[in-house]
């Protein structure tokens, strides 16, 4: 250890020798509801409107987008998926029918908002061909998460079919032809209902066991290997992932199950849960320490929740064939930070988010041997997005940064960390409570390895020695996204308040020194020698 490297206060190893997994790049996705401004303003603009488009679809989003590499986009829901008809989002635009949003009458909206337009009834401009073109322009692939509770098992293989199969093969191919894709849209990611165990039916999990098989029992593929995704827990609902896979194994087993779903958001909920389950929420921007570091613990759930589900879907599922997809998590605040009315659990994003989104990320990348997919919750003008945008108003979120960051851990090497670092320490309504004091994750890809390293500490910047064991770094480079405040956040008219850095870094005898300033999230990219 060098002189310096001694006064360091926190350690992080990587071990190269101690290889967990490849990062699927499916952990960096998205998710896009018909809720609020997501689809209405945030992605569809239309091909007539001034604001610059490709096809009716924001530009500049895409153009963002796409340089996160974001590898699946689950779209049209959420809960509004079981309430969806995937057969008025096709045929000629002018002539598909108004339905009345899923989300009318939710009890967040702004009073402000105006509840006539697309947000709650939906034109269904926005339908499979549009989308479908959205992910190829953002080169990624749909996710469609199928109705299960309002539709028959008939019309998700009617969807599958319109998706995939061969060009003049059906009349729902010729229908797709018309509707401007002749070629098949080769849909893999296939979710069988949402949140099944509250919106997508109340069902209990033997009842959603059975109607799972009666909607995968038969589908075809069309030459693409279908990756089934089942609507799995509400988070630490253990029961639910046991009794299902329990139910789901008598006679003929887990069938084409690829993922089980598996939701998680964070709230403040030490403020307390009332009849009112969302007044544990708190203000997206104006939060005090405890409000700040207590959200955080929330998001860090999510290690005990992969690990417990995991034992619980192994307990049938011996190989551990089917993985898990985490395809919903992120922050979810109180409204009144909404961009604009229409936007619907719309909330402001701040330095505190990018600090919950790299906690979250490096929990995903250690666990690469399970989750196979993880979906932030969602992409524009709600909850945790990574973008804003209204009108011609447009600006990225510090999120949008910590994607952009990680996306070089895709396909890497997920390899083990051990990360010592003096615990964060705060006051808890009166009692003393800790927090982890660093949170890292590390890849390999050849001779690079990418070690991306969180201090959710609001005052301490931690000094840590970065050792590699089984190598020797040659060079480094690093990026840190920190602000003066934690409260720090982008709008429309400060776009860039908080934005990445490049940062010096001292290599001394093969080990990296590093300070990582407090509320930070920092990228360190190694050449091995
Ligand atoms: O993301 C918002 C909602 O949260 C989704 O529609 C639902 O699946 C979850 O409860």
């Amino acid at each position: 250890m060098s002189s310096r490297a001694q006064q360091t206060d926190s350690r992080i190893e990587v071990l190269l020798n101690e290889p967990i997994g490849t990062i699927a790049p499916e952990i960096y996705s998205h998710f896009v509801e018909h809720l609020g401004a997501v689809v209405y303003d945030g992605i569809w603009v239309g091909e007539n409107s001034k604001i610059a488009n490709v096809g009716g679809i924001r530009k500049a989003l895409v153009d963002a987008l796409k340089k996160t590499k974001p590898a699946v986009i689950r779209w049209p829901g959420g809960c509004f998926a079981d309430q969806y008809d995937w057969r008025d989002g096709i045929g000629p635009r002018s002539k598909r029918p108004k339905r009345t949003n899923f989300w009318v009458d939710s009890r967040e909206w702004s009073s402000k908002a105006n509840k006539t337009g697309p947000q709650v009834y939906d034109p269904n401009h926005f339908g499979t061909v549009e989308f479908a073109r959205f992910c190829q322009l953002s080169a990624s692939q749909p996710y469609f998460a199928a109705n299960l509770r309002s539709l028959p098992a008939q019309d998700f293989w009617h969807w599958v079919e319109y998706c995939n199969s061969p060009n003049g093969s059906t009349t729902l191919a010729a229908q797709r032809a018309a509707d401007g894709a002749a070629q098949p849209l080769n849909v893999r990611y296939w979710g069988v209902g949402n949140e099944s165990w509250g919106c997508g039916g109340n069902f209990s999990p033997e009842d959603y066991a059975i109607e799972f098989k009666r909607y995968s029992a038969w589908v075809p593929g069309y030459g693409v290997p279908l990756r089934l995704v089942g609507s799995g827990p509400n988070g630490g609902d253990i029961e639910w992932s046991r009794r299902f896979f329990a139910k789901a194994a008598e006679r003929g087993g887990l069938g084409k199950m690829w993922g089980w779903g598996l939701h998680h958001y964070s709230w403040n909920a030490s403020a307390g849960r009332t009849r009112e389950w969302f007044a544990g929420k708190r203000d997206a921007v104006k939060f005090d320490n405890e409000q700040y570091y207590e959200i955080l613990k929330e998001c860090l759930l999510m290690e005990g929740l992969i690990t417990k589900h995991w034992d619980a879907m192994g307990v049938v599922d011996k190989a551990h064939r089917v993985k898990l997809a985490v395809d919903e998590w992120g922050a979810w605040y109180a409204p009144g930070t909404e961009p604009f009315a229409e936007a619907l659990l719309g909330q402001q994003n701040t330095m505190r988010d990018a600090v919950l989104a790299g906690l979250t990320l490096d929990t995903f990348n250690r666990h690469a041997d399970k989750v196979a997919m993880a979906n932030i919750a969602q992409l524009v003008n709600c909850l945790q997005s990574l973008f804003l945008a209204h009108e011609d108003k447009f600006c990225v979120t510090p999120t949008y940064h910590v994607f952009d960051m990680y996306a070089a851990h895709q396909q890497g090497q997920s390899l083990r960390v051990v990360t010592n670092a003096p615990e964060v320490r705060y006051d808890r309504n009166g009692s003393p409570a800790t927090l982890v004091g660093l949170s890292s994750s590390a890849s390999l890809k050849g001779k690079q390895l990418v070690i991306t390293v969180t201090n959710p500490s609001l005052d301490q910047t931690r000094e840590a020695e970065v050792a590699i064991k089984g190598g020797a770094g040659k060079s480094v480079t690093a990026t840190v996204l920190a602000a003066a405040d934690a409260h720090a956040h982008n709008t429309f008219t400060n776009p860039d308040a908080v934005k990445p850095a490049a940062a010096q870094v001292a290599v001394r005898g093969g080990a990296i020194v590093h300070r990582f300033p407090p509320a930070s999230v920092t990228k360190l990219v190694v050449d091995l020698a």
